[in-house]
């Protein structure tokens, strides 16, 4: 037997201002079945995430939804965790970064890297918007890009030619919250020493990353690491930095130690605490191993950043970075004009999350290219493969064997181990490409494992066999769920309930199965399901997608964020613009009709004032003059005067109208003329 490995497994830990969608699913069901394929590997793994609850745009969230920050962490942790789960994710740990044990190991770690000397200060200058009192982070900042003049672009570059700069460098830069113009201002910031680590780096990268992201990293540090600026100052979510005065770790720096917090909180609550030095102190580098899963879009902060980061403070660094393409939709990005931005719990109203954790495995192997969710080929797949093929198996044979009684045979027939040899004869391929993360292969060898199976049963014709000798019959069908139970265990990985159901059908434990090393060797002693084993009635295991249900779901998305656009083009007024407005309570104490004019009354109203206001009302067809007058009515008494061609109108008369009538707005008590709205 092989030395068991220590292990832990992190994927990136997503932001606490959104929910899980489709993208996230790529990396999610990527790490969970590497996780649950080393697990059944017999390794010691542990597989730690969190949420990323730091930073300017949850604070900004939370505000906008009048809820302080803690709050709406904590009710996206509950969603993520839920829908997470729901889609088979199993971590040993789901904590938050705005946990005391990460504050405790940012703050060790910062300590560290200080007396080290990788800390040093220096002046910034950065946008700041006097009216919401706040540095502007650069998508905090709209203006004209400086290179092509397109309107209305973010601080970091420009969505029209491409061009990077600074938020200062935009031509009339504005603040994105509030449309105030920023002013620049001067601050301290902490920088963290990278330059330092460069050659540190170039060679960690050698052994670490798969050859297409180490040849983007060398691109990097062949034009010369910059130090990192880590502080941010306040208001900022965050933790505040030990010493400093209204500074705060920038969101980057405490986000990687989250998954160290995650592990170590998941320790110390299991009474293992001595697994935190095991797996995280320097020493530890080659007798442990850490693995971290991240899409292509955060390399950067993984692999130069955070490698540096531990280092600096006596930390191992990690043993590989796995990184993975974006997901496409149709060969497109996703969307949420076009309804592709799909969110997890849309996904999971209409679908088997089996079905996602299927198709992505078809899909995934190592390498840094997009993955595309093509709806024909995404139906095709789970239909043909998981349905017709390994669900048939056991669907076309299960009937027959209930008519003899569940009970399988003493054990296989000649012919029978030549299946099996088939099925076993493919174990080590499977074994490398789900150890080198290439899924798609794992799949592709246990299809064909499935349609040798399903060649057999066809070969073997059960259903014509069972009239006239039941006992042969018992025997294929043995040899089949033999073979079918190999592929069950090498499914796994990637669908675990549907091969859970099937050991649940042949009625073996669970645990029974819990190691491929374990497999192999009662494979190799020839004791595959025990001797005229009794299996239980069959349940269905999967059911086919129709189209209209993935239809339906799409449909569906593409309402919701329209009406979430719909409300957004509301052009709120604020406050101050709403007491622009003066309202005033009038009496009206003439009212006459006006020659020429058909909807026009003339009237005289009282506001309190020395003289009365002249008003020309569109009421005519409603009121007549002489059961208006004496009335009190609510008057807008600041609106610019009209000049009318009779006259000059010098307030407007507040009335409701629907399609059939109209009716002046009238108070309620009797209330002195003058008073003013309020
Ligand atoms: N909070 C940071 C990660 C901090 S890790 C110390 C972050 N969060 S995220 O929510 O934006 O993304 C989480 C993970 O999901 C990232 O690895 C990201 O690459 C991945 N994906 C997000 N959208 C994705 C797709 N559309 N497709 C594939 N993966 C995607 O980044
Ligand atoms: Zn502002």
């Amino acid at each position: 037997m092989k030395k068991q490995k220590k292990i832990l497994v992190t994927s990136a830990l997503p932001y606490a201002n959104g929910p899980i969608h489709l993208g996230h699913l790529v990396e999610y069901i990527q790490t969970d079945i590497w996780v649950r394929f080393q697990k059944l590997m017999g390794h010691e793994v542990y597989y730690f995430c969190a949420d990323d609850t730091h930073g300017t745009p949850i604070m900004l969230s939370a505000q906008k939804q009048n809820k302080t920050p803690e709050q709406l962490i904590e009710e996206v942790h509950k969603e993520h965790y839920r829908d997470l789960t729901l889609f088979e994710v199993e971590f040993d740990n789901y904590y938050t970064t705005n946990s005391p044990e990460n504050k405790e190991l940012s703050e060790t770690i910062y300590l560290r890297a200080k007396e080290k000397g990788y800390i040093y200060k220096k002046n910034v200058t950065q946008l700041y918007c006097p009216k919401d009192k706040m540095f502007l982070p650069d998508r905090y900042v709209k203006g004209t890009c400086p290179k092509c003049g397109a309107k209305e672009q973010y601080g970091d570059s420009c969505e029209n030619c491409g061009t990077s700069y600074r938020p200062n460098d935009l031509l009339d830069a504005k603040c994105a919250l509030c449309g105030t113009k920023p002013v620049e201002k001067e601050e301290e910031h902490i920088f963290f020493k990278l330059s330092a680590f460069q050659d540190f780096l170039k060679e960690w990268l050698t052994e670490r990353v798969d050859e297409s992201v180490k040849n983007k990293m060398y691109e990097w540090l062949n034009q010369g690491l910059k130090d990192w600026d880590i502080s941010r100052d306040g208001p900022y979510f965050g933790f505040e930095i030990p010493g400093e005065k209204n500074k705060y770790f920038y969101v980057w720096l405490d986000a990687p130690i989250g998954y160290m917090a995650s592990s170590l909180n998941y320790f110390r609550k299991t009474g293992k605490e001595y697994l935190f030095g095991e797996f995280w102190n320097e020493t530890q580098e080659n007798k442990t191993y850490v693995y971290h899963f991240i899409g292509k879009d955060i390399i950067y902060f993984h692999t130069l950043f955070w490698p540096a980061i531990l280092k600096s403070a006596n930390f191992r660094t990690p043993s590989a970075v796995f990184v993975h393409g974006f997901l496409t939709i149709n060969g497109e990005k996703m969307s949420k004009s076009r309804g592709t931005f799909i969110k997890a719990t849309s996904y999971l109203k209409h679908l088997d999350p089996q079905a996602l954790r299927y198709y992505y495995a078809s899909r995934l192997s190592n390498s840094l290219d997009d993955i595309d969710l093509t709806i024909s080929d995404f139906i095709l797949k789970y239909n043909g493969s998981v349905v017709g093929n390994f669900a048939n198996i056991f669907s076309r044979c299960a009937k027959l064997l209930e008519r003899l009684n569940n009970q399988l045979a003493k054990n296989i027939s000649e012919e029978g181990k030549q299946l099996i040899q088939f099925a076993l004869k493919h174990k080590n391929d499977i074994i490398k490409f789900y150890e080198r993360r290439n899924f798609q292969r794992v799949i592709r060898t246990i299809e064909e494992i499935g349609s040798e199976i399903n060649r057999y049963i066809t070969e073997k014709e059960p259903w014509v066999l069972i009239k006239n000798d039941p006992q042969k019959t018992r025997q294929i069908i043995t040899d089949i769920f033999n073979a079918g139970w190999i592929l069950s265990i090498y499914l796994y990985p990637v669908l675990p309930s549907f091969s859970k159901g099937i050991w649940e059908f042949l009625n073996i434990p669970v645990d029974y199965t819990n190691n491929f090393n374990s497999i192999s060797d009662s494979i190799e002693k020839q004791i595959l399901l025990p001797p005229n084993h009794k299996i239980h009635q069959y349940r269905h295991l999967a059911t086919r997608i129709q189209k209209e249900q993935v239809e339906r779901m799409f449909l569906e998305e593409k309402q919701e964020q329209q009406t979430i656009q719909e409300k957004k083009d509301i052009d709120y007024i604020t406050i101050e613009e709403l007491n622009k407005i003066e309202l005033k309570i009038g009496k009206i104490i003439e009212a006459t009709e006006v020659e020429g004019a058909d909807k026009l009354l003339q009237l005289k109203v009282d506001i309190g004032e020395e003289k009365p206001r002249n008003v020309f009302a569109g009421i005519k067809k409603y009121y007549k003059p002489e059961e208006i007058i004496g009335m009190k009515v609510v008057l807008v008494t600041n609106l610019k005067p009209r000049k009318m061609k009779f006259g000059t109108s010098e307030a407007m008369l507040l009335a409701a109208t629907d399609d059939k009538t109209l009716s002046l707005i009238i108070p309620h008590k009797d209330i002195k003329e003058g008073s003013r709205l309020s």
